[in-house]
């Protein structure tokens, strides 16, 4: 009975294949983004702002490092050794998430006794390396990275709006303003007033807390306990407040995993490629991308779920393409806990339907190119402008007038004093002169008034 059940068990794992993984994670742990006297709390962070740290590199070494067991070793849908065009790494042109990635693939495949890349150890014995690329593109396609507002205009205007909303809803919570109150008192620069004001101060010290950074001013228990509140908040804010927000940061990326899918499954929901899908393999086995805090939460955002808190350093999404049966199914996870997308997937087994899937995804998106959308929202900045400036030719033209008529209207009030008020003798002298020139065509004798 017992072998009978282990035979089962052996035939249902053969029948189950893994076909591909897409992996989507934020970088490890970083410096603060400013890291200029006084949110820095008195540390020195010699690497730099926004820069990973060694805990970071670590982070993602291990993570990949877990990413081998499961992938490599348990599932045996990786090779042992690294086969080029089995990965398809792609990341945000950034240090910190390049780093990201590399970190994480070495994690995956590790130095080892491979004859490729001979590496001397400091004993004197050899160990291998394969160094795998890791893709960046310049993200004027917002890929990767949420909502890019260095290329995508709307991203702009959602992102200042987010901001005053912010500080309108949160700014007078309590928790907020205690921390408010302590960010002034202790960094002795009262200067601090709203909910965005502290958004500097929060991000350092959250990345001295993780970073376990040594720091001469300490912030309160009460102060650490709010930060991923904060964060989270603040994050939240930004990229959930409205749906076309969402739809504008989850848009590339939709589509990228849609082309993946339809590509593997056969199952085609006719999204059109992009150029941005063109650039992509569509035979990799394993797709790895390094993005950001932002880019975890507008995907998540996109599918319809929210993260419970801030989603911490190394936090990943994990899209998996099952074949069992020779019948597809989609398991999602987010930091290896499985995720109900739309209520397509089942309770038990976490499979979500990849028709649904695909469906919903689809229906996620924008209607318009990810370009076009940003470019709509320039037009119509530009346009606005234009009209501005156009009213602005208007309002001068009116003001001319205005002029011209106040010009000819005291002109003639003048001219009517003039002709009415009593003559000098002279004048009258002049005028009859000119009279009597004209009667009788003889200006060139008439003698000079004196
Ligand atoms: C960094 O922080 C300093 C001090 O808090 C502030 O003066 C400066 O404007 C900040 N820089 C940026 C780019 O936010
Ligand atoms: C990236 O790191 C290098 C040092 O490795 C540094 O010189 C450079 O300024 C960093 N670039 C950015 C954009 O952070
Ligand atoms: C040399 O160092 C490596 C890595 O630390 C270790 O795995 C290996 O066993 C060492 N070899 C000898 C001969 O000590
Ligand atoms: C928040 O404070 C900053 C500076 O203290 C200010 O520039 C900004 O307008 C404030 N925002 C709101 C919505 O009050
Ligand atoms: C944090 O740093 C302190 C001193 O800088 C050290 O004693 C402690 O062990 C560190 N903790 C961790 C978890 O690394
Ligand atoms: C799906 O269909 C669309 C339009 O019919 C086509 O442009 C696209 O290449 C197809 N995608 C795949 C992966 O077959
Ligand atoms: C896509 O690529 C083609 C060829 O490289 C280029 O002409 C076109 O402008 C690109 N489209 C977008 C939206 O970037």
């Amino acid at each position: 009975m017992k072998q009978l059940l282990w035979c089962a068990l052996f035939i249902a794992h053969c029948l189950c294949k893994l076909e591909l993984v897409v992996e989507v994670f934020r970088h490890g742990a970083r410096s603060p983004m400013n890291i200029t006297y006084p949110t820095s709390f008195g540390a020195n962070w010699e690497i730099g702002g926004g820069q990973l740290t060694s805990s970071g590199e670590r982070q993602h070494y291990l993570l990949g490092l877990k990413r081998r067991n499961k992938y490599i070793y348990d599932e045996g849908f990786l090779p042992n050794n690294y086969s080029p065009g089995t990965i398809y790494a792609e990341s945000t042109d950034y240090n910190r998430t390049s780093m990201s990635a590399y970190a994480h693939l070495l994690g995956m495949y590790p130095l080892e006794n491979r004859e490729n890349f001979q590496i001397m150890l400091p004993n004197g014995t050899f160990t291998v390396h394969h160094p795998i690329p890791v893709h960046m593109r310049g993200d004027d396609q917002g890929v990767l990275n949420g909502h890019n507002t260095d290329y995508c205009h709307a991203s702009q205007v959602i992102e200042q709006e987010s901001r005053n909303k912010a500080n309108e809803e949160f700014t007078n919570s309590h928790s907020i303003q205690q921390m408010i109150k302590e960010v002034n008192e202790k960094l002795g620069d009262a200067k601090y007033v709203n909910f965005t004001d502290i958004e500097n101060a929060v991000d350092s010290y959250y990345s001295l807390y993780y970073n376990n950074k040594s720091h001469s001013i300490q912030m309160s228990d009460y102060f650490v306990s709010k930060m991923d509140h904060y964060l989270w908040l603040r994050m939240n804010h930004m990229i959930h407040r409205d749906d076309f927000g969402v739809r504008i940061a989850s848009h590339s990326f939709f589509g990228i995993l849609n082309s993946l899918i339809s590509h593997r499954t056969g199952l085609n929901n006719s999204i059109p490629e992009t150029n941005v899908t063109n650039s992509i393999p569509k035979e990799a086995l394993y797709y790895i991308f390094s993005g950001h805090d932002n880019t975890i939460v507008a995907i998540l955002a996109g599918l319809g779920l929210k993260t419970e808190g801030f989603p911490e350093y190394g936090a990943s999404i994990t899209i998996e393409l099952h074949k069992e049966d020779g019948k597809y199914y989609l398991i999602f996870l987010y930091n290896d806990k499985y995720l109900n997308v739309n209520n397509i997937c089942s309770a038990y087994e976490h499979k979500c339907n990849p028709v649904l899937i695909l469906n919903f995804l689809k229906s996620r998106m924008l209607t318009q190119s990810y370009q076009e959308v940003c470019d709509h929202f320039k037009r119509k900045a530009e346009e606005a402008l234009k009209q501005d400036s156009e009213n602005f030719w208007i309002l001068i033209k009116v003001l001319f007038f205005i002029i011209l008529i106040v010009f000819v209207v005291v002109g003639c009030a003048y001219w009517t004093y003039r002709k009415n008020r009593p003559r000098t003798g002279r004048e009258i002298l002049e005028q009859e002169m000119e009279r009597f020139d004209r009667e009788f065509q003889f200006d060139s004798h008439r003698p000079e008034i004196i």
